[in-house]
């Protein structure tokens, strides 16, 4: 049976790590809250208490990597005060699936926010320089981990995550002379992201960069007007502005390569009738 290490079982690794269970895979998966380990378990998931720093510590890290395919869900976060801690993060798992002798595959969520804001058609495959340190750093991983000679990656480049418990919001809702009404959103349902990650292991692909966004990029405007008038909020108010160069981030590349077919290609629409709860709900995640 093929193995399958999610290292971090948050929002997104726990609902893939349910779904790759669902497809017949030995799944193990890591959590640095000691709480979430029975509910994981429950759910079917060999799982761990790892904390990854300059180096992965825990019991059982060598168990944890004694898999064929690793997936780190390990979220860049915005209170890092030095990008590189991220870096030397990712480094200390690289290192870990390189002294294993059974890792043979690495997928890496990464971010759209590597491109450039105003890029325009953000393509995997053409060259671009981040806009900041954040995004150039991400980049730096992307190819440290292509590049590895002891095993083979792939590089999801996820657009902003939304679904259960992360609904597409209204935080906007109330606030007036807002700019960038025009600029197209980029964002993808969770089981788009699951359903990509899951294509890429049962495809056997590697040594790609695929993007992870919806086939339709509303407006601002559009999208969180939308989102405020479902939640009873008032609409946000938006300044008069010539349509301008944004970002818009191709999904043609899933779509070919992999054949993947979204399940949720407008997010408009799950604003406008919220898309059912997720199939494979999270409980305490
Ligand atoms: N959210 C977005 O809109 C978005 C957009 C683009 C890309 N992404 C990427 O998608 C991935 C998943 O995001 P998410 O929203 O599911 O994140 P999340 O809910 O915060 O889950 C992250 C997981 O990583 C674990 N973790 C965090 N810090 C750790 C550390 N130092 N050592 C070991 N484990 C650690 C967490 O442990 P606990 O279980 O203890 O919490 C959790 O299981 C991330 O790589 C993120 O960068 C997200």
């Amino acid at each position: 049976m093929i193995s399958v290490s999610v290292l971090g079982c948050g929002w997104l690794g726990f609902s893939l790590a349910q779904a790759l269970l669902n497809e017949g895979y030995f799944v193990k998966g890591s959590t640095t809250t000691l709480e979430k380990i029975p509910v994981l378990k429950k759910a079917g998931i060999f799982s761990l208490y790892l904390q990854v720093n300059g180096v992965v510590v825990g019991e059982g890290v060598e168990d944890f990597f004694k898999s064929q395919i690793v997936i780190i869900t390990l979220p860049f976060r915005r209170d890092f005060l030095d990008p590189r801690d991220y870096q030397k993060q990712i480094r200390a798992i690289i290192f870990e699936c390189e002294k294993s002798a059974q890792v043979k595959r690495v997928i890496f969520t990464s971010s759209t926010s590597v491109y450039p804001d105003q890029i325009g058609t953000a393509l995997e495959d053409v060259a671009f320089s981040p806009d900041d340190n954040r995004g150039k750093v991400l980049r730096e991983i992307e190819k440290e981990l292509l590049g590895n000679t002891h095993f083979s990656s792939t590089i999801v480049r996820f657009a902003g995550l939304y679904g259960p418990k992360r609904k597409i919001g209204g935080f906007l809702a109330g606030k007036k002379e807002l700019s960038g009404g025009n600029n197209r959103v980029n964002l993808i349902h969770r089981d788009d992201a699951v359903g990509i990650i899951a294509a890429i292991i049962r495809q056997g692909v590697g040594g790609e960069i695929f993007n992870g966004c919806s086939d339709i990029h509303p407006t601002r405007n559009e999208l969180y007007t939308a989102a405020a008038k479902a939640m009873g909020l008032t609409v946000p108010e938006f300044c008069d502005e010539a349509e301008t160069v944004s970002k818009i981030v191709s999904n043609e590349k899933v779509k070919k390569i992999l054949g993947y077919k979204f399940i949720h290609p407008d997010p408009l629409q799950d604003v406008a009738s919220p898309c059912e709860e997720s199939r494979r709900d999270d409980v305490a995640i």
